[in-house]
C-alpha cells in the first residue's frame, strides 16, 4: 500500500496511543487514571441530548451555510459578548465540526511551506502535526515549571523571525493546565504590536476547565484583532 506523503508526514499521536494502552491495562483488571483523552467523565448532559433530538425532529438537518446557520453564529456571539465580554459580528464566526476541525482549517488557511509557527511547550501534541501536514515548521518555546509552565515576552521575542506566521497556545492549557493572566498576555500582545504580521490562534477550549478560576481572551486586545476583521 502506498500512502500519500502528505498522510506520512504525521505520526500517531501519543495521547492516542497511551489511551489504547490504558485500555488494553484496564482490560486486564488493573487500575488505571487515564490521563491521556481530553474527554469529560460525564455523558452529554440531558438538555443538549434534547436539543440535538429536537433540531433533528425540527429538519434542522439540510446543507448549511459553509460558516454555519446564521442563528448558532448569532448564538456564538451572544456566548462571547455574554462570557467573555468580546464583541463579534456572525460574519466574524466559523463553526466547525470541533476544536481540532477548526485548528486544522485555520493552520491550512495561513500556513505556507517553511512559514514558521511559535508553540509554547508543552502543547496538545495535535497542534504540531497540523503544522507539519502545512509543510510548515514548528518553533517550540520551553516553558519552564518555575513560571508555572507559561512562556514570557522575551521568550517569545526571542523566537521571531521573518518566516514567523503565527503563534498557537492553549489557555487554560493541555496538558499543563496553566492559565495566563490578563496582564500576562498584555506582555506578550506588546510583543506582538511589533510583529503585525503573526496570526495569533488561541485554543479556548479549556475555558471552564479552570483550576485558577478567572478566564482571560488575548481577543480582548485589539491589537490582536487584525484590519480585515474590524
Ligand atoms: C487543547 C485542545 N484543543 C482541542 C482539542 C480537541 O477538541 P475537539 O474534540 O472539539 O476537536 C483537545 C482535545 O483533547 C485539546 O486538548
Amino acid at each position: 500500500m502506498s500512502l500519500s506523503t502528505l498522510l506520512q508526514r504525521f505520526t500517531e499521536p501519543e495521547t492516542l496511543k497511551m489511551a489504547k494502552l490504558g485500555r488494553e491495562l484496564r482490560a486486564k483488571g488493573i487500575d488505571v487514571i487515564d490521563l491521556s483523552l481530553g474527554e469529560p467523565d460525564f455523558d452529554t448532559p440531558e438538555h443538549i441530548k434534547q436539543a440535538a433530538i429536537k433540531a433533528v425532529n425540527d429538519n434542522w438537518s439540510h446543507y448549511t451555510p459553509v460558516p454555519g446557520y446564521l442563528e448558532l453564529r448569532e448564538a456564538v456571539c451572544t456566548k462571547l459578548k455574554r462570557d467573555n465580554n468580546l464583541d463579534y459580528k456572525p460574519e466574524h464566526i466559523v463553526v466547525s465540526t470541533g476544536a481540532k476541525q477548526s485548528l486544522a482549517n485555520t493552520i491550512l488557511a495561513l500556513v505556507d511551506d517553511d512559514d514558521e509557527v511559535v508553540i509554547p511547550t508543552p502543547y496538545w501534541v495535535t497542534y504540531s502535526e497540523l503544522v507539519k501536514i502545512a509543510r510548515g515548521k514548528v518553533v517550540e518555546v520551553r516553558s519552564k515549571v518555575e513560571d508555572g509552565f507559561k512562556i514570557n515576552a522575551a521568550q517569545l521575542e526571542a523566537v521571531i523571525t521573518p518566516k514567523t506566521k503565527a503563534f498557537l497556545f492553549s489557555s487554560p492549557c493541555n496538558p499543563s493546565g496553566a492559565v495566563y493572566s490578563r496582564e500576562e498576555l498584555a506582555a506578550l500582545v506588546e510583543v506582538f504590536k511589533k510583529y503585525p504580521q503573526i496570526y495569533v490562534i488561541a485554543d479556548e477550549i479549556y475555558e471552564y476547565i479552570n483550576y485558577v478560576g478567572d478566564h482571560q481572551s488575548i481577543a480582548q486586545f485589539d491589537e490582536i484583532k487584525t484590519a480585515w476583521y474590524s
